[in-house]
């Protein structure tokens, strides 16, 4: 009887955290729309990412798809969004024929309302993962806003240059490497809340290596700009030079050379412009298990940690996330949000790539839909760890697996190297 009633009051406390997150998410979500002006919404700024107003859509038809068609059983609300909203349904160049804000926004609210009175009694300990999945659904598809007004706001010379004033901070030694003994740590996640590309959880021996202490600065990138890193073929693979070639590429996209840039995190750049900088210091890109190590794993306790600190959630303390600033920082300014092994900035600040490709995990099964991560493992995807300074919470720990085209540079990317010896 007691089995039971706990049993009942953790699924309570769980539908009231889901509730509560819901509602976070998407007043973050509608926060980004407050400061657009129509013309905005409908743009298509870059070939490779849909209109703003096109994501707020996909958000409102995802829900409704998900809790109440697949979960609650329910006949589609508006069938005619499907074409438009569905991530199958339009290339992306056809989707700026879009009803306004206001009838969207109103798309949206009427899904709400079904949805709360769904989970006031909807089944969760069947369903709990597909809430989760769904909250950091949106809280993604609310960074790619964010890439994509940043990118706008760049086209249109938006972007401050200057550095918002900070706390006054030592300045770091960014040539410091840390040692990874070998040995094995727990790669992945099982949690409720883990996608399916970050299980099942196993274990993985890797050797003796050693990883940059924080991500790679603006000082230390333009040395390689400023020793012609980008004329110098001999840095750069065969592939990444010919992007580089096709693209006349000079330096990251929202590159600034103003000094007080210079103890940020490099930001904006390429896979194959991070892979030549390796080249040129004479390192490498960390695997995504030396990564994931290096955040999470700790040594002493021979356990894995969610977050580089521990288990407490997310928050201005530890990391530069969630939008709390609006741009990067400096990378030495978390020191509370170290790794156990006394990495920087593993969480938040600028997403970090990685020598590898996006693949399934051995035993993956797609969840909710291969569309979702599998349709992605087909070795043109490169895997980025971390979050940026607009990750959302709900996306922000040390199992999370992000990918990109390794050409794209719109997406708050930076890294940081590795080696085998020091
Ligand atoms: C994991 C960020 C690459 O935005 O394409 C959103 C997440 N998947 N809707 C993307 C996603 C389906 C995905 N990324
Ligand atoms: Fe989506």
């Amino acid at each position: 009887m007691w089995g039971k009633i706990l049993k009942l009051t953790s699924i309570q406390s769980c539908r009231e955290e889901i509730l509560e997150a819901l509602h976070q998410c998407r007043s973050q979500t509608l926060n980004l729309f407050a400061a657009i002006d129509s013309d905005t919404f409908y743009l298509q700024v870059h070939p490779d990412f849909s209109p703003v107003g096109w994501h707020l859509g996909h958000i409102g038809f995802t829900e409704a798809y998900w809790i109440l068609e697949q979960g609650a059983n329910y006949a589609p609300l508006f069938p005619e969004y499907r074409k438009l909203f569905a991530a199958d349904g339009l290339p992306k160049a056809e989707r700026a024929n879009l009803p306004s804000l206001e009838v969207i926004q109103n798309y949206l609210d009427t899904v709400r309302s079904k949805v709360f009175r769904y989970l006031e009694t909807a089944p969760l300990e069947k369903e709990e993962r597909l809430w989760r999945w769904l909250i950091q659904h949106e809280s993604q598809h609310n960074e790619t806003i964010i890439f994509i007004l940043q990118l706008h706001h760049w086209q249109k010379n938006l972007i401050s240059s200057s550095v918002k004033s900070q706390k006054s901070y030592s300045i770091p030694n960014v040539s410091d490497m840390v040692e990874i003994s070998a040995g094995e740590f727990m790669m992945g996640s099982d949690a409720i809340d883990a996608q399916d590309n970050e299980r099942p959880a196993h274990q993985i021996y890797l050797d003796t290596y050693w990883i940059d202490r924080y991500p790679v600065t603006c000082r230390q990138y333009r040395k390689f700009m400023t020793t012609e890193g980008y004329q110098n073929h001999q840095w750069w693979s065969e592939e990444g030079w010919q992007w580089l070639q096709a693209n006349s590429v000079s330096q990251p996209l929202y590159w600034s050379n103003s000094k007080d840039w210079d103890n940020h995190p490099v930001c904006s750049l390429s896979w194959y412009e991070a892979e030549a900088y390796a080249n040129f210091a004479g390192k490498r890109l960390p695997t995504e298990a030396e990564w994931e190590k290096a955040a999470s794993w700790n040594a002493v306790k021979g356990k894995k940690v969610t977050y580089p600190w521990g288990e407490d959630r997310p928050n201005k303390r530890f990391c530069n996330h969630d939008c709390l600033i609006g741009q990067t920082t400096p990378v030495n300014v978390y020191p509370d949000g170290q790794s156990p092994y006394g990495c920087y900035d593993m969480l938040g600040n600028v997403w970090e790539w990685t020598a590898s490709w996006f693949a399934g995990y051995d035993r993956f099964a797609s969840y909710p839909y291969p569309g979702y991560s599998q349709a992605y493992f087909d070795k043109q995807h490169r895997v980025l760890k971390g979050g940026s300074w607009a990750t959302r919470s709900w996306s922000l720990r040390t199992s999370f697996r992000n990918w990109y085209h390794p050409w794209v540079r719109q997406i708050l990317a930076g890294f940081r190297c590795a080696a085998d010896r020091s």
